[in-house]
């Protein structure tokens, strides 16, 4: 007895049939290129872990930002590099800190710029925590004191609007953080600034790169007790619709690849725009193999894309979105 054979190659035969029936469809439109902007001027300090990614001083970080642009890339994501760092992130809320002075330079070359400011104060802070630190415990133990956190938070995220950001990203994963932002926002006739929250944040072991480009490994204990627990997605769930419930426009999953259910659910349970954030460890990773020969990086790097799109995303974060671009102008 013989099986009739299912031949669903035929429509795989050719580059042109193999477009012609793709169920979807990376477009440069969704892209997001994060950027690490520093003190001084004329800085372009490349970050080792990073390859083709730098800390940039604000006027080469107008210039990076006009080239992306060019290249199709709608969106940039600051992340700021201060020249000095305190207890309480004191650089996260200075109306001259790096990144307000960036966000201001990137605006002035590229008016039509989508810029993203990352609201958090890991980068700012002495200790690396993503706020502002408890008094120690009697065991000395110290944690990071969430609704002090939320003054702080919601401070920088006015500067940074004052400034010309389009959208806040708060990331300190601190609760409560989008709706004192709001507030905050509101209050400060800001209200036209949206909140991109990055709901669904856990403690991930892929941000090790980041936290050597931006200078902000914490200095004693690790960031488990705010951020999610890469065991949990139902927890996503909760925490995507508190943002909501306190006034968040867009949430993200971060890291992306290995969370490709979040993704997913959460592009099933809601409506809004879900953004997902292909973190600098996986960037790396596919850099580092490239470099050995081990794969082809451009090609990694554009099917994680594909991938993170046909999950349900519709934005995405990625240190090679101008890479990104220019394959899909060149066709890919
Ligand atoms: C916190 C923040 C981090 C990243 C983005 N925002 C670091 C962290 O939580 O430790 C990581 C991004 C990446 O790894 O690419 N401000």
């Amino acid at each position: 007895m013989s099986f009739p054979i299912e031949r669903l190659r035929r429509l795989r035969r050719t580059p042109a049939l193999r477009r012609w029936v793709a169920e979807t469809r990376l477009s440069r439109h969704s892209l997001v290129q994060p950027l690490f902007v520093c003190e001084g001027s004329g800085v372009d300090r490349p970050i080792v872990s990073m390859p083709g990614q730098s800390q940039l001083s604000f006027d080469r970080a107008a210039e990076r930002a006009k080239r992306i642009f060019e290249a199709g890339v709608p969106a940039v994501l600051l992340f700021g590099i201060p020249g000095e760092k305190d207890a309480i992130g004191s650089g996260a809320d200075d109306p001259e800190g790096v990144v307000a002075e960036a966000v201001r330079a990137i605006r002035q070359a590229t008016p039509e710029m989508i810029i993203i400011g990352d609201v958090c104060l890991c980068e700012f802070t002495d200790h690396g925590h993503c706020g502002v630190l408890t008094e120690p415990g009697p065991n000395g133990e110290r944690t990071v004191d969430n609704d002090a956190t939320l003054e702080r938070l919601a401070s920088e995220a006015v500067v940074l609007s004052d400034a010309g950001c389009d959208i806040v990203a708060p990331s300190a994963m601190a609760d409560g953080q989008v709706e004192v932002i709001r507030d905050a926002l509101d209050e400060a006739s800001h209200d036209s600034v949206a909140i991109l929250s990055y709901a669904a944040k856990y403690a991930s072991s892929f941000y090790g790169p980041f936290r050597e480009a931006a200078e902000c490994a914490p200095e004693f204990g690790d960031r488990k007790s705010y951020q999610m627990d890469p065991a949990n997605a139902r927890e996503a769930l909760r925490e995507v619709e508190l943002d909501l419930q306190e006034g968040a426009d867009m949430v993200m999953v971060k890291p992306g690849l290995p969370y490709l259910d979040i993704v997913s659910m959460l592009r099933d349970e809601f409506d809004v725009p879900v953004a997902a954030y292909h973190v600098s460890g996986e960037y790396a990773m596919i850099q580092a193999a490239a470099e050995k020969g081990w794969i082809d990086g451009d090609a990694a790097l554009f099917e994680s894309m594909q991938c993170l799109h046909r999950a349900g995303a519709d934005i995405l974060i990625t240190y090679g979105a101008e890479k990104v671009a220019e394959l899909l102008e060149k066709g890919f």
